[in-house]
């Protein structure tokens, strides 16, 4: 029998832990074309979520589109891949098509056949010499009429959002998707895990998506349910985990959705039955697995930024800027120590305990990495 945690986004056929109240009311908005910024740190499960209320909507004959700015590089690929994303779904719906085909004037479906024996879908620009900002207008204006043609429900998931920050329109971009989405009776989504640069295009006043859209964060999984799921995950697949064990499982990890299931995999491969030993095992197996992408993240940090992190990491403070702390940790000046917090906050790596003024990392295995490092 195999391995059932999985590593990736899942799949929406595969087994999925609870969000039965999100999936519900991500539904209920996107049916009233409602806008969402849906937010939260790294791979706790947006993306999968996103795409099983896309599923549901789609049974219901709703229209869905997905574009992942993830890496973008310029206006124009903004552009071209909302575009791609809408002939992506309409594709093989002849119907669909046609219409995607009649009202997106700004690019051009190119399909080709791939080394896999499938069809791979990209697009080009549908006249030359266009600047990226005047495609955009043109893509983000072709989808309004697309929204009207299809006449259905139209759900567009615009997954790493915040990566539009990163371009040097930023501005512009978020004035001109502003401007038509507002326009659009189709639900949109804005998806991220870079918390405060996402939520800065929402709720900042003098930007163009001032609160336009209803704030929705994504926490970690329930302990009762996580651990409930994982116990059946490895009943299911031929070994042993009680309640209790699939509970310290999870804990260790504070529920954290990907974690979880990463510390579920190593977990499975080594023991017939969960046991306090074997967790501690996986936890290590997980640790190492994580070092990588750990020290590429400390690699992009200044010496000061580190040396936050890891006092945070050791010692939780309950003010950080306290004499006593600042001094234990060898943090130099309170000057900057506010700045390097401020910093380690917009790159999303630490977070206030609830409204408090106790600052904690929002990676637990980081911190235990960290804890571990000399
Ligand atoms: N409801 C769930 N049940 C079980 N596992 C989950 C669930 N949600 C997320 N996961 C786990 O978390 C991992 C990350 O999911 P996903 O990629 O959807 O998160 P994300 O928030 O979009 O991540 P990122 O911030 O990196 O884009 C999945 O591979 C899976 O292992
Ligand atoms: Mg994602």
């Amino acid at each position: 029998m195999g391995n059932p945690f999985y590593l990736q986004e899942i799949p929406v056929d595969a087994p999925f832990c609870d969000r039965e109240k999100e999936l519900k009311e991500l539904q209920s908005y996107a049916e009233a074309r409602a806008n969402v910024v849906l937010f939260s740190p790294r791979r706790f499960g947006k993306t999968s979520l996103v795409k099983r209320v896309q599923s549901l909507l789609a049974a219901k004959s709703a229209v869905v589109i997905f574009a992942d700015f993830f890496g973008v590089g310029s206006v124009e690929d903004v552009a071209a891949r909302l575009a791609k994303a809408v002939y992506g779904f309409t594709h093989g719906k002849p119907s669909l098509w046609k219409k995607a085909l009649r009202t997106l004037l700004s690019f051009r479906p190119v399909l080709k056949p791939d080394p896999t024996g499938g069809i791979s879908l990209s697009v080009e620009p549908a006249t030359s010499g266009r600047s990226g900002v005047d495609l955009l207008e043109e893509t983000i204006d072709s989808l309004h009429r697309f929204i009207v043609d299809s006449e259905r429900l139209v759900q567009i998931a615009l997954d790493e959002f915040q990566e539009i920050v990163t371009l040097k329109e930023a501005l512009k971009i978020e004035a001109i998707l502003r401007t038509h989405i507002q326009r659009q009776k189709a639900s949109y989504f804005f998806i991220g895990s870079r918390r405060r640069v996402l939520l800065g295009i929402f709720n900042e006043r003098q930007r163009p998506f001032f609160q336009s859209a209803i704030n929705y964060p994504l926490g970690p999984l329930p302990p009762a349910e996580l651990s409930k799921f994982i116990s059946w995950q490895f009943k299911e697949h031929g070994k042993s985990c009680t309640k209790d064990m699939g509970l310290r499982l999870c804990s260790s990890v504070d529920c954290h959705p990907y974690y979880s299931e990463k510390l579920g995999f190593f977990v499975y491969e080594m023991s017939e039955t969960v046991t306090e030993e074997t967790i501690q095992a996986g936890l290590q197996k997980l640790i190492v697995s994580e070092k990588p992408v750990f020290e590429a993240i400390l690699q992009g940090l200044s010496p000061h930024q580190r040396l936050l992190l890891k006092a945070l990491a050791l010692e939780p403070p309950k003010k950080i800027l306290a004499g006593s702390y600042i001094q234990r940790h060898g943090l130099g000046s309170t000057g900057g120590v506010q700045h390097s917090t401020k910093q380690l906050e917009d790159l999303d790596l630490i977070e206030r305990k609830g409204d408090s003024e106790q600052w904690q990392l929002v990676d637990p295995v980081l911190a235990m990495w960290l804890r571990g490092t000399g």
